[in-house]
């Protein structure tokens, strides 16, 4: 019988193709706005579907388990995959797959870099004073902002998006600090990364922190107000991991009382919805989830997210199960 598979929004064309050309029957949210559980879930109900190709923004857990129990996997569109109940899939015999592009892990360090950059210059505050005619000539003392060179970077999460950002902070003069729950002897050897035990002693240290962890009960909150207490004054903060790493409530205001200099953040604890009062500040940079929002990184998590259906389809193992 020929396969069934319900994709929840749009992806590139080069994984539809490679679906197709399985001769696979593939149906999509006609629109470009995020499901519901419930709206997904009466998608799903239409017809019985042999996979699902999800976001990280479709919540994927026993709701849509007990709606539609025949559906045996479930393909993250995304490295991250925190949005699905991953135990309780397993207790089902369900399988999810993620994405883990290398694309996409560049494109994040690339991302975290020109976040880096941008709040060491004030980009995009300058800009803005630009647009709103405010420009009224050259002054010495317009807009100081901080060079990168010979300042200390403290990477918290050193597995391949930590590495990348790592390449290029070595690139720009940085010295390196890393923590992690197991050394990275890669990043040691190739960028010079110094490993430290704890959390607290890269905050203390670092001119800039930024964050790559998965969202885990362990590292939910991770950063709060009593360890932005010890960071520098003058450091800034950089999320492009998951929203819930840092306590959005107590950033905004760690960032209103200037315990630190600035933050960017491109992912946020109640995605869509943004702590109000970090909109009217000008320490921080604000992007809507597009880390990895690079033509090469979508096109490959396209190709990945389709395999892991095929495989699975033609009863193979597919490469990327995240709940064996
Ligand atoms: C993006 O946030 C991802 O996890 O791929």
């Amino acid at each position: 019988m020929t396969k069934s598979i319900f994709i929840t929004g749009k992806i590139p064309e080069i994984g539809i193709k490679m679906l197709k050309d399985k001769g696979y029957l593939i149906d999509s949210n006609p629109k470009e706005s995020i499901l519901t559980q419930r709206k997904l879930i009466k998608f799903l109900k239409n017809k019985d579907y042999d996979a699902v190709l999800c976001f990280l923004t479709d919540k994927i857990d026993r709701h849509v388990f007990d709606a539609v129990p025949s559906i045996k996997l479930y393909a993250n569109y995304a490295t991250g995959y925190d949005n699905i109940d991953v135990m309780e899939a397993k207790k089902r015999n369900i399988h999810i797959a993620n994405a883990p592009a290398d694309m996409s892990s560049e494109a994040v360090a690339e991302h975290t870099i020109a976040l880096m950059l941008a709040l060491a210059a004030r980009i995009v505050e300058a800009d803005e004073f630009v647009r709103q005619g405010k420009y009224k000539g050259w002054r010495a003392m317009n807009f100081i902002g901080t060079d990168i060179l010979g300042k200390t970077l403290g990477l918290i999460g050193a597995g391949r998006i930590g590495e990348r950002v790592a390449y290029y902070s070595k690139g720009l003069g940085m010295k390196i600090l890393y923590t992690d729950l197991v050394r990275n002897e890669r990043i040691e050897k190739e960028h010079g990364a110094v490993y430290l035990k704890s959390v607290e002693e890269i905050l203390k240290i670092s001119d800039v922190v930024s964050l790559h962890v998965p969202l885990l009960d362990s590292t939910k909150h991770l950063i709060n107000k009593s360890n932005l207490s010890l960071m520098k004054p003058a450091s800034f903060l950089i999320n492009t991991s998951r929203g819930a790493v840092v306590d959005e409530k107590d950033l905004l205001e760690a960032l209103q009382k200037k315990v630190i200099s600035a933050a960017a953040l491109d992912v946020f604890e109640f995605e869509p919805d943004i702590a109000p009062g970090l909109l009217r500040l000008d320490n921080v940079i604000l992007t809507p989830h597009i880390a990895s929002a690079s033509i090469e990184a979508r096109n490959q998590m396209a190709e990945i997210a389709a395999q892991n259906i095929i495989d699975f389809l033609e009863g193979k193992t597919p490469k990327n199960i995240v709940n064996k």
